[in-house]
């Protein structure tokens, strides 16, 4: 069983994420999981820019066999690509910024949600290429967005979107509220960690 932790926690020691991603992480260990980390925050993904667009279409797209400083332009988005692949488990783990996930997390599905490789079309539709593969979402966010605030959650439900779109079969964990609700933030820090320890508790069987 191996367990790839992707996580961008940027205040580091501060992060009220980080010690969820760390709770995670040690029980995973206890359960003799592989646990790979890639820390978004010193590994920062590459960005589709135009030159890096044209390789990614020409190769994946239409079929062309890359060389030379085309292909070597994609060579940071396929390591992340074939280190998600080689995961039984994805944990992604980063704070809500600005209602969405944070740029460099979005940078990371960019670079992983490749065409023939985690996904394809496939009869008139789509085909989630990670099958049998199980990823949990992990994120806090400074307000809750429950109710008639659903809406403005733009982080979980886009992270649930692109995992699944690759085949995953998706769970997150929220701790949700922490600045709005100051004097809850152990109470809510400690139902997340139970949530992440029943999720995975049902992984490591
Ligand atoms: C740049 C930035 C943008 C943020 N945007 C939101 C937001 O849109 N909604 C929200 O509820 N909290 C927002 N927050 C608050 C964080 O999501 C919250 O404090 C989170 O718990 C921080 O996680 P950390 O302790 O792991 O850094 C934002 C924080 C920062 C730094």
């Amino acid at each position: 069983m191996k367990a790839l932790i992707v996580s961008y926690c940027p205040r580091g020691e501060r992060s009220r994420t980080r010690q969820l991603v760390e709770y995670a992480v040690g029980f995973l260990k206890s359960k003799k999981a592989v646990v790979e980390v890639l820390d978004l925050a010193k590994e920062v993904p590459d960005l589709l820019t135009p030159e890096r667009l044209a390789s990614y279409y020409r190769r994946n797209y239409m079929g062309e066999k890359l060389a030379g400083k085309d292909l070597a332009q994609l060579k940071k988005m396929d390591a992340m690509t074939a280190q998600l692949m080689a995961a039984d488990l994805a944990v992604v783990a980063y704070p809500m910024y600005n209602f969405s996930q944070p740029a460099i997390v979005k940078a990371w599905f960019d670079s992983v949600m490749q065409k023939g490789k985690t996904w394809d079309f496939a009869q008139g539709g789509y085909a989630g290429l990670m099958k049998n593969r199980k990823a949990l979402i992990i994120s806090t966010s400074g307000g809750a967005y429950a109710g008639d605030l659903a809406g403005m959650d733009h982080s979980v439900p886009l992270s649930k979107l692109h995992l699944s779109f690759m085949g995953f079969a998706v769970e997150a964990v929220t701790g949700a509220g922490i600045n709005r609700y100051p004097e809850k933030e152990s109470d809510i820090l400690g139902q997340a960690k139970a949530e992440i320890q029943k999720f995975l508790t049902g992984f490591a069987q």
